[in-house]
């Protein structure tokens, strides 16, 4: 677990930027795993940039995301596919057919999770996986004692989950209950990872998961068992390290 530790936000999505577009020269026809939430939104503004300035080329990559909730429709305005759209993919050259997000309406979850799971083997893995970090160490929707041998399946949201996510939302009763997520072993299986957290919430929760051993209630500790993962953070992020 390599931690780099930038000056502010701006500075970190930069970074993180950087590590995204270098993965797209080595291998232009990547697979991305994507993360949704507030701590991204700034690194896919500098790639949405990165890509006007024909610096950066989308069109041969595949992506696909951590999680939606369940029972939003695709063009509700959470959802984590509006959420994508209107953040990076309607702003890159990514082909609409190359864009992954679990179905939060599907018929049949179950289908629709081992579906999810195979469609990533397929493309042969997730080569770089972003991802953010719950106040409560999740990661995806992968809430405190998660089975770490869980794949793409149905989760149940903790409280200070919904708590922390009614800010996008009219009301706490707004915000669904239960979401698709990646699972922790499929988020494993990523070849490479960048955990990515900003600002001074998210330091206790940093300082646990670089300081404390792998357990189950701090899902994200499972990281320090994966080969290749950088902790991108802020000062701020940093400060109780
Ligand atoms: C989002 C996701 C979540 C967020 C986490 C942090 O797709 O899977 O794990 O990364 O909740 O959210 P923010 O960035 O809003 O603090």
């Amino acid at each position: 677990m390599k931690v780099i530790v930038s000056k502010d936000y701006e500075s970190l999505s930069k970074k993180a930027a950087v590590l995204v577009q270098s993965q797209l020269m080595w291998k232009p026809d990547s697979v991305l795993g994507l993360a949704t939430g507030s701590t991204p939104v700034g690194l896919y503004q500098e790639l949405i940039k990165l890509y006007q300035q024909g610096d950066i080329d989308f069109s041969e990559i595949t992506s696909f995301n951590l999680d939606e909730y369940l029972g939003l429709p695709m063009d509700d305005q959470q959802s984590y596919y509006s959420f994508m759209r209107e953040n990076l993919f309607d702003h890159i050259n990514i082909r609409e057919d190359h864009i992954h997000i679990p179905n939060g309406m599907a018929e049949d979850f179950k289908s629709e999770c081992l579906n999810y799971e195979s469609s990533i083997s397929s493309h042969g893995g997730i080569d770089l996986q972003i991802l953010g970090i719950g106040h409560n160490g999740h990661i995806g929707f992968n809430e405190p004692n998660v089975e770490f041998e869980a794949k793409t399946h149905i989760v149940s949201l903790d409280e200070e989950t919904i708590e922390a996510n009614k800010r996008f939302f009219d009301s706490i009763e707004d915000v669904p209950k239960k979401a698709i997520s990646m699972g922790i072993k499929t988020i494993m299986k990523s070849k490479k990872i960048i955990l990515m957290a900003s600002g001074e919430g998210k330091a206790d929760i940093i300082s646990q998961l670089v300081k404390d051993d792998i357990k189950p209630d701090l899902p994200a500790s499972v990281l320090h068992l994966h080969e290749n993962v950088i902790i991108l953070i802020d000062e701020a992020a940093a400060s109780k390290l």
